[in-house]
């Protein structure tokens, strides 16, 4: 691809497309991610191993300590991986966001959590934006990957990014990506998730798709931002309200002395018409109990009142407390109060075999029992320490001498590293939240 030179009444101007363009092509331009979480670290490596350069921001010093020294800290992501990334110099990472003035093209990963009032917190995608803004410079694309309400790339980051006087689709180029990584899923990864690309201007989606498209399989371009932004909290909002669905039948079940989870195996026999969803002690992670909540609120400002995202909302959020509350019967029947009973907690994490434990519903479950006044210990392979209510819990090894001092253990995370068999034989009794011990058949073992 050659650069058009545009002859504008004897002044010779570069187009800032052709010329991003071609360093895309030839791999030259240099990337950035913003945010260096479980998002913006497997990709910026994903592009760094696709023969970009590329550096990445991030404000927490101690994260970037972190890959300088080539300990990684997200479990998708090995040691090795991020070193040979240093060690080629493909990869570096910086604290200092001037570094942005630098890149032709910047994707940005930061939180998008909620105010204690369960509206959107954008002061994370605000703080980005500004920090691009002081050093924006004609050529450079902007990519916004994180969750978020639709509309926010043209409400809230073009507005910011215009105020420097560029132009957007002509100086500079800005579109959303939502970012769909499954953490801890050994099969789809950044590479091989198809990229949903949406673009302020089409000339913007070209780009992203043009950059996107040189690391990752499948590229599917939308016509809009607003339509990429939809098309995350849809996914979301789907999971969020059909694991709602599976958590009130576990409930109605567990009413009607139903095995439900016996229920969903014969379900997804049909082989048209159905998709499991697995009930649970409730949602965690940073996106399903959360990003649905982002659309609810847009939709009502924008005078439509969703009904189906505040009831998902309302069951799952309540799960933790039937946990609690099925607990204290579990233990009624042995005779047992749960003031100074000892419960062992089996996973932290939201999802198992990985080491995020926030928004976790182990730790709702846990506040509850510690206000019962139960004593609660617990164990997770990936998870060394847990603070819950400013209590700060260490790990322990879920060994015969911990499990049969306990009064009941519960599995809130199904890891695989745990020995089940083990467990059911040392525990008094195992509540089972995630049938994670489907197949074995003894008496003490109670699911959800
Ligand atoms: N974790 C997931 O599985 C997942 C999946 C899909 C989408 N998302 C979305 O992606 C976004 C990022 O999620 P995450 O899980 O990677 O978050 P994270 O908390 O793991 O990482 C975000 C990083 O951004 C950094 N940061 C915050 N403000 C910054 C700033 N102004 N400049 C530079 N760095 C800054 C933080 O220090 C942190 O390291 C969120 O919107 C999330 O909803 C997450």
């Amino acid at each position: 691809m050659s650069i058009s030179i545009i002859e504008n009444e004897g002044a010779i101007q570069t187009d800032p497309y052709l010329e991003l363009e071609t360093k895309i092509q030839k791999k030259q331009a240099r990337f950035g991610v913003i945010g260096l979480g479980y998002v913006g670290l497997p990709l910026g490596l994903t592009l760094s191993e696709a023969g970009f350069d590329v550096t990445g921001i991030d404000i927490d010093t101690n994260r970037i300590a972190a890959i300088t020294a080539g300990r990684s800290y997200i479990t998708d992501i090995g040691d090795q991986e991020l070193q040979r990334a240093m060690a080629e110099k493909r990869f570096r990472a910086t604290s200092d966001l001037s570094a942005i003035s630098r890149l032709d093209a910047v994707s940005i990963c930061v939180p998008t959590p909620l105010r204690k009032t369960k509206d959107p917190d954008m002061s994370y995608i605000v703080a980005a934006a500004d920090a691009i803004a002081k050093v924006i410079r004609p050529g450079q694309l902007i990519i916004l990957e994180s969750t978020t309400y639709p509309g926010t790339t043209e409400e809230v980051v073009l507005p910011a990014l215009e105020a420097s006087g560029l132009k957007v689709g002509q100086d500079f180029f800005l579109a959303f990506s939502p970012e769909r990584v499954d953490p801890g899923n050994p099969d789809f990864s950044t590479k091989n998730i198809p990229k949903v690309v949406g673009g302020v201007t089409p000339r913007c989606a070209r780009l992203a798709a043009l950059l996107y498209g040189a690391c990752m399989e499948n590229i599917v371009v939308v016509s809009s931002t607003r339509v990429a932004e939809m098309v995350k909290l849809l996914e979301n909002t789907f999971r969020s309200v059909n694991i709602a669905l599976a958590n009130e039948i576990a409930l109605m079940c567990s009413h009607m002395k139903i095995n439900v989870w016996e229920v969903i195996k014969a379900a997804s026999s049909k082989p048209f018409g159905f998709m499991p969803f697995y009930p649970g002690p409730g949602l965690g992670g940073h996106c399903i109990p959360i990003d649905p909540l982002y659309l609810e609120w847009k939709s009502k400002i924008d005078g439509f009142e969703s009904r189906f995202i505040g009831l998902a909302d309302k069951i799952n959020s309540g799960m933790p407390r039937f946990v609690a509350t099925r607990t204290m019967e579990l233990l009624n029947e042995q005779g047992k109060a749960i003031r100074g009973s000892k419960i062992h907690i089996l996973g932290v994490t939201y999802i198992k075999d990985i080491s995020d434990s926030r928004e976790s519903p182990a730790i709702e479950v846990i506040k509850l029992l510690l206000g019962l006044g139960a004593e609660v210990s617990y164990s997770d392979p990936f998870v060394s320490s847990l603070t819950v209510d400013g209590q700060v819990m260490e790990s322990v090894q879920p060994c015969r001498e911990v499990l049969s001092s306990s009064d009941l253990a519960i599995v809130i995370t199904n890891h695989t590293a745990f020995n089940y068999p083990e467990i059911v034989k040392n525990a008094p009794v195992v509540f089972d939240t995630r049938n994670a011990t489907e197949g074995l058949t003894a008496k003490n073992i109670v699911r959800l």
